[in-house]
């Protein structure tokens, strides 16, 4: 029997045949892409309320629920009585009365749990400091697009250790059994019992090498995510070694794959022949944030 998921809160909150649900899903999507004219979002309309910028996760999703036949509502949560102080349980409530489902990107992942549990229509987290789990399951559905397979890849993560892309990796890493290797500044590694409770195969160094030697997977984020702009000059020196370059390149697998979320610093986490020569994998990603996102959207709704 398949289970049915309520929200897509964090990777965490996944098990591993609800992960390989959506996977398998988004192959299905992404080959039928204009080809069918089934329409689960029929009739519904999605708010997505985001207290922090974007470029794909926006786009991807307001695409997305279009092409399932739904509408959407943009809500700059600044701009909303959200910004003025109206509680999130309030303002769960009384959305619940209107919309079919919420998209939401902000800061503490306990104010999307709030907003799932108070207005109990199907919400997504698209980011939160936490987790960037549709930007996981996007990368692993490009791993597995481009290799045939996860559970054997090694995913060398660079830079910064703690942000919210990591610890996706590390709870994906949980459940689905690859090798997980992050490499950062000590003051920017996942604490050990982040790792523990993860309980992936996790390997945290200071040493860029040895994360990186035998990778069939080289991945970055940038070093100050948002909201962490205070901390800019401090994470820049502190973060320097911190970085995807050629000679990295060299010490990983020959065909190993470069990755980035996107958007891209060049010169901090990345430079820009590297970013350049990987280009087509890092923008195929970026693609497969629509097609994972969809698959998300009809599993929620199913
Ligand atoms: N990678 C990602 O989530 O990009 P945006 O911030 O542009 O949505
Ligand atoms: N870690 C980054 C991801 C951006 C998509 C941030 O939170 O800003």
């Amino acid at each position: 029997m398949t289970t049915k998921i309520k929200h897509l809160l964090s990777i965490e909150q996944l098990s591993r045949s609800e992960i390989e649900g959506i996977l398998q899903r988004t192959a299905e999507l992404k080959s039928n892409r204009g080809k069918i004219s089934a329409q689960p979002l029929a009739g519904q309309t999605w708010a997505l309320i985001f207290s922090k910028p974007s470029t794909r996760t926006r786009v991807s999703f307001e695409v997305g629920i279009r092409e399932l036949g739904g509408e959407t509502i943009y809500l700059n949560a600044a701009d909303a009585q959200l910004g003025r102080g109206e509680l999130i349980k309030d303002t769960a409530r009384v959305l619940a009365r209107m919309i079919h489902g919420a998209v939401i990107r902000t800061y503490a992942q306990s104010d999307i749990e709030e907003f799932a549990e108070f207005s109990g229509v199907p919400t997504i987290n698209a980011l939160t400091d936490e987790e960037h789990p549709c930007q996981i399951l996007g990368d692993i559905f490009t791993i597995i697009e481009k290799r045939g397979q996860i559970e054997k890849t090694v995913v060398a993560y660079i830079g910064d250790g703690v942000s919210n892309t990591a610890r996706s990796w590390l709870f994906a890493a949980g459940k689905l059994g690859f090798e997980l290797r992050i490499a950062s500044h000590k003051k920017y590694l996942p604490k050990k019992k982040l790792v523990e409770r993860a309980g992936g195969r996790v390997t945290c160094t200071d040493d860029v090498a040895t994360a990186a030697k035998g990778a069939d997977v080289l991945y970055t984020d940038i070093w100050v995510s948002m909201g962490k702009e205070s901390e800019e000059a401090r994470r820049e020196a502190e973060l320097g070694p911190y970085w995807i370059n050629e000679s990295v390149v060299k010490i990983a697998k020959p065909d190993a794959l470069v990755m980035h979320c996107l958007p891209a610093h060049r010169g901090q986490e990345i430079d820009e022949k590297t970013f350049e020569n990987h280009a087509q994998t890092i923008f195929d990603q970026a693609e497969n944030r629509l097609h994972v996102q969809k698959a998300i959207l009809v599993e929620l709704v199913k």
